[in-house]
């Protein structure tokens, strides 16, 4: 691939990138743009999104509706169409493909397939033949259970449409099963009325191998690896993560084959966050995310380059160096009230700890367990740099407006 030629933004000889969700991962992915002088056209479902308040221009449309979506791709004619959340009408992305309208990154299949479990899970486990948990698919009650019966208790059960937890539970005996699967009609994204159980994982650690493909010396797209990122997961969203997460060698060559598999069937440029339960020497494949992953807020500090300007470099075509620079971690701001144009209060005490920075993401409403901030540290070693990043993120107070 040639890389593209980045002209000036806002003049005809602009590189424009469209943005599909402008949460703090795309507001991240803007800003890091931004500084490589690319027109970036931000779109999310609600105004004043915070990547919407960085970017050249901002959209607000329902990203569900292909219309909708494909009217916005004539309109703007981005160059790249960069998808930063799973909710999307990829049927609309596959017809910018085809059309050649844009490049979607990483593809349109990709994003298809990913957002979706059973289109992943089938394409890891029956396809790649990659180690997962065992698995079925179900569309009643009976047939929930049945397929708990044979994947065994306890078992996960989940929409096939779903993110952050959402509909997500886990069921220890058969008598808990009714529970779960009216949780799961209730949380699923579409009402496709379909869940996967899934086999319980007792995994010691879990990480997120964030996975880039990129252009690199042979001029071909090649695969390149960060350092490995662990995490601690409550109530299906991620409150803590760590990098370097220390792992066995073992354990460490087979989440990279794993991770090159799928980030090679998926194809495209751009980061892959690949999920992974890992029990010793065994390493078992979650899912992945065609994007920036959020566990990734912690490259911010940890990295030479953060998971997000990795994304920059990798969609356009030029060089990635994905070198750990010190030992990080990240630690989640909620919201903790429902209220819109909240305040902070403590920054100044949280910017006191030392190797700390926040990024508070600007979001125009605030509910108890929204993410509304994040503190990234570093440190001589994780231990350190995970009590720095839970004590500043500690000292920030969201307060009424
Ligand atoms: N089969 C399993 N065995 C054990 N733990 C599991 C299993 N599936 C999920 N979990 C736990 O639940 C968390 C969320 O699951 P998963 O990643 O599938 O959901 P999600 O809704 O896609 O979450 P997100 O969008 O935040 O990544 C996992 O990170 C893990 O901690
Ligand atoms: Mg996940």
């Amino acid at each position: 691939m040639v890389s593209p030629r980045i002209g000036t933004p806002l003049t005809p000889g602009a590189l424009r990138v469209m943005l599909l969700g402008a949460g703090e991962l795309g507001k991240e992915v803007v800003v890091a743009l931004q500084r490589l002088g690319v027109e970036v056209i931000a779109v999310d479902r609600y105004p004043n999104a915070p990547g919407h308040q960085v970017a050249h221009r901002a959209h607000t449309v329902d990203m569900s509706d292909p219309q909708a979506l494909l009217a916005l791709v004539e309109a703007e004619r981005p160059h790249l169409v960069v998808p930063e959340i799973e909710a999307i009408a990829t049927d609309a992305l596959a017809i910018v493909e085809e059309r050649g309208l844009a490049e979607v990154i990483p593809t349109a299949r990709a994003t298809r397939l990913t957002m979706n479990r059973e289109g992943i899970r089938r394409l890891a486990a029956e396809e790649l033949g990659l180690p997962t948990s065992p698995y079925r698919f179900a569309e009643s009650l009976d047939e929930v259970r049945a397929a708990a019966a044979e994947v065994g208790f306890p078992c996960v059960i989940k929409p096939v449409m779903s993110s952050s937890g959402k509909g997500q539970s886990t069921v220890r005996t058969p008598d808990e099963i009714a529970a779960a699967w009216d949780y799961a009609l209730a949380g699923g994204r579409v009402d496709l009325g379909r869940v996967i159980v899934e086999g319980f994982v007792d995994f010691e650690y879990e990480i997120t191998q964030l996975t880039v493909r990129a252009v690199g010396p042979s001029g071909e797209v090649e695969t390149f690896f960060c350092e490995p990122i662990g995490h601690l997961q409550r109530a299906g969203d991620y409150v803590e993560s760590w990098q370097p997460q220390p792992m066995s060698e073992r354990a460490l060559a087979r989440s990279r084959e794993i991770a090159a598999t799928v980030t090679g069937a998926l194809g495209g440029r751009g980061v892959f966050g690949v999920e992974l339960f890992v029990a010793g020497d065994d390493v078992f494949f979650s899912e992945v995310s065609p994007r920036p992953h959020d566990t990734g807020l912690v490259t911010l500090r940890s990295q030479r380059f953060s998971e997000f300007e990795l994304h920059a470099r990798a969609i356009l075509g030029l060089p990635v160096d994905t070198a750990l620079l010190a030992p990080g971690a990240s630690a989640v701001i909620y919201g903790g009230i429902d209220a819109a144009g909240i305040a902070f209060e403590g920054v100044a005490d949280a910017l006191s700890v030392p190797e700390t920075d926040l990024r508070l993401f600007g979001k125009p409403e605030s509910f108890v367990r929204r993410r509304m901030g994040v503190a990234v540290s570093t440190g001589p070693d994780i231990e350190t740099a995970r009590a720095r990043a839970v004590e500043a993120a500690s000292r920030v107070r969201p307060v009424a407006p």
